[in-house]
């Protein structure tokens, strides 16, 4: 089985962090989304990755994975000129695929557990199309699914004005060479993108076997800030385990789940997991409160920062209290030391400041 990673598309829902990178490599915990995807991918015991990159971002996505070799996979990129849909990224990757089984995994989906036994069940049953589902609150943001009562699979849609289910279609799917043929009978919707999500409708009315596994644990699509500091809270939640390799003074209370990575500092200041604080980063005289990520190199001082989600190379200074805040690469937030009551900014196109 090979296994086809989508991580082109122009990450319009997450700007302004996304243009200067990629979504699928923005961080969560420190450590960009894709890594946590190619871990999966790795788990289960695939070796041939192909990588879908777009003009914008693929030479950042090349950076990240280079030949793969870091997660023992064969890394290969397929450039998608244009943003035309998933199913128009299989196409795309035709060459690469061939007459094999696949993983089609989103770059920028996040999920609980690897894939590892689903890729077993698929490989034993057997169908055109192994898809996952997950009950959501907002299905018309997704591709939905309507299952009978034997919870087959009837029907899917995508962005449905009326949604038949809360049951959302998961970023994640396995198929057979038969969603080739799939793909060639679908037209673009009304996005004027090619749907995945049409081209399984298409397999099950072709009479192909289409099967369904509801997702027990959690799934985050990561496309909008809030989800992104969603997906920080639960993955310091799962993964941070207390490690010290950094530099923490006499003066400092570093209390239950933290990272310090190395070459970080931590003077006369309190930090409380889940946290991780990165390689070189500077926490000086400051709170770090539960489920913040302090990325590499960031400096905080005299600082309070809880909930939050700080980029690599970022200066935090004299700030009373950030909470539930998402800081790009590179930023200043200092704190006007004449205490005017003006606020003094120098924001960014698409940057959202509540003061
Ligand atoms: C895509 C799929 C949709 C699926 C979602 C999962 O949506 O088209 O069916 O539910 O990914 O993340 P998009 O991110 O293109 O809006």
């Amino acid at each position: 089985m090979k296994a086809l990673i989508l991580s082109g598309g122009k990450g319009t829902r997450l700007r302004p962090l996304t243009y200067t990178t990629a979504k699928q490599l923005v961080p969560v915990a420190n450590k960009p989304i894709l890594g946590y995807v190619l871990d999966h991918i790795a788990g289960a015991g695939i070796k041939d990755a192909g990588i879908i990159i777009s003009p914008e971002t693929g030479e950042d996505v090349k950076r990240y994975v280079k030949t793969g070799s870091d997660w023992g996979l064969k890394a290969r990129y397929i450039l998608q000129s244009e943003p035309l849909g998933l199913a128009h990224a299989v196409s795309t990757a035709r060459d690469f695929l061939g007459d094999d089984d696949f993983i089609m995994y989103l770059g920028d989906n996040l999920l609980s557990r690897g894939v590892k036994d689903s890729v077993k069940k698929f490989k034993l049953e057997r169908p055109d199309a192994l898809i996952f589902l997950k009950e959501v609150d907002n299905p018309k943001q997704f591709g939905v699914a309507q299952l009978d009562k034997k919870k087959k699979v009837i029907k899917l849609i995508e962005k449905p004005e009326n949604p038949p289910s809360n049951l959302a279609l998961v970023g994640v799917y396995i198929f057979s060479r038969s969603v080739h043929d799939a793909i060639a009978r679908i037209k673009p919707s009304f996005r004027g993108e090619l749907e995945i999500t049409d081209a399984i409708q298409e397999l099950i009315n072709m009479k192909c076997k289409v099967e369904s596994e509801i997702l027990d644990g959690w799934w985050l699509d990561t496309g909008k800030k809030d989800d992104l500091l969603q997906a920080n809270t639960v993955v310091l939640d799962e993964y941070i385990k207390r490690q010290i390799k950094g530099r923490v003074d006499g003066r400092s209370q570093v209390s239950g789940r933290v990272t310090v990575e190395k070459g970080a500092t931590v003077v006369n200041s309190i930090i409380r997991g889940p946290v991780i604080i990165g390689k070189g980063a500077k926490i000086k005289d400051s709170f770090i409160g539960p489920f913040t990520s302090i990325g590499d190199d960031v400096t905080v001082t005299g600082s309070a920062i809880e909930h939050s989600v700080i980029l690599n190379n970022s200066d935090v200074e004299g700030v009373e209290r950030l909470e539930d805040s998402l800081i790009g690469r590179c930023a200043r937030i200092i704190r006007n030391q004449n205490r005017h009551k003006a606020l003094r900014l120098m924001v960014g196109d698409d940057s959202i400041i509540e003061v």
